[in-house]
């Protein structure tokens, strides 16, 4: 089933609470949490603090992206946090099998990231160990950016892997994506749509029913 990760990165950090139930009420049951420390990506955005006090507030399923350096670190806490599903870079992990293996021993879900000019061959011993890949379609650290045109072949090369495989992974994408392009990348065989600027940047409640709508399509 094609879901709507709407991210936070674009909300109202001083309204994140009523954000939350903006999309909630909207008919979204998945929100995409960016964590960046500086390091790893230009920006800081946010962390532990933030996302145990919205998980307080909120039920929806919580996919926290870690854009850190070496993020097996944060792992544990992260999940005890609230997080449900962990995303880490494939070039942020030293040891990326044992890292997937640390994020479903905290009880999370495994999701690995991928930056636009990394090659899927980089998932070819791990692709049956996670949950969900995420494919960049922008170089992380920004919301706003413009979706990268080579990434819909790099998705479909992806759903390609997954279908030889005969594997039940998620492929989720993340930046860039609008109502006037999430066609594109569903076509390639995404099935979680992050967008951050084009729900939070605008009206979200209407936004949402329209990508909600677009998905019925497919
Ligand atoms: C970028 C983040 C994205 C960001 C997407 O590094 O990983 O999740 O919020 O924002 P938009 O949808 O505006 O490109
Ligand atoms: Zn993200």
């Amino acid at each position: 089933m094609i879901k709507l990760l709407p991210s936070i990165l674009s909300a109202d950090f001083a309204n994140l609470e009523k954000n939350l139930k903006v999309i909630e009420n909207a008919g979204v049951d998945m929100v995409h949490i960016d964590v960046m420390d500086g390091v790893f990506v230009p920006s800081i955005s946010l962390g532990m603090p933030v996302i145990q006090s919205i998980r307080k507030v909120s039920s929806l399923c919580f996919d926290v992206h870690l854009m850190v350096v070496d993020p097996e670190r944060y792992i544990e806490d992260i999940v005890a946090a609230g997080a449900n599903i962990v995303g880490v870079h494939v070039e942020a992990c030293k040891h990326l099998h044992r890292t997937i293996m640390q994020i479903k021993e905290a009880g999370a879900r495994a999701c690995v990231v991928l930056n636009p000019a990394t090659p899927l061959e980089k998932l070819e011993y791990v692709l049956e160990e996670v949950d969900t890949v995420l494919i960049m379609t922008v170089n992380p650290g920004f919301g706003g950016q413009s979706y990268i045109p080579s990434m819909t072949r790099k998705i479909r090369k992806l759903r390609e892997m997954i279908l030889e495989n005969d594997l039940n992974v998620k492929i989720q994408v993340d930046g860039g994506i609008k109502l006037t392009n999430v066609r594109e990348v569903l076509e390639a065989g995404a099935d979680y749509i992050v967008a951050g600027s084009s729900v939070f940047g605008e009206n979200a409640e209407e936004q949402v029913k329209e990508f909600h709508k677009i998905f019925k399509e497919y």
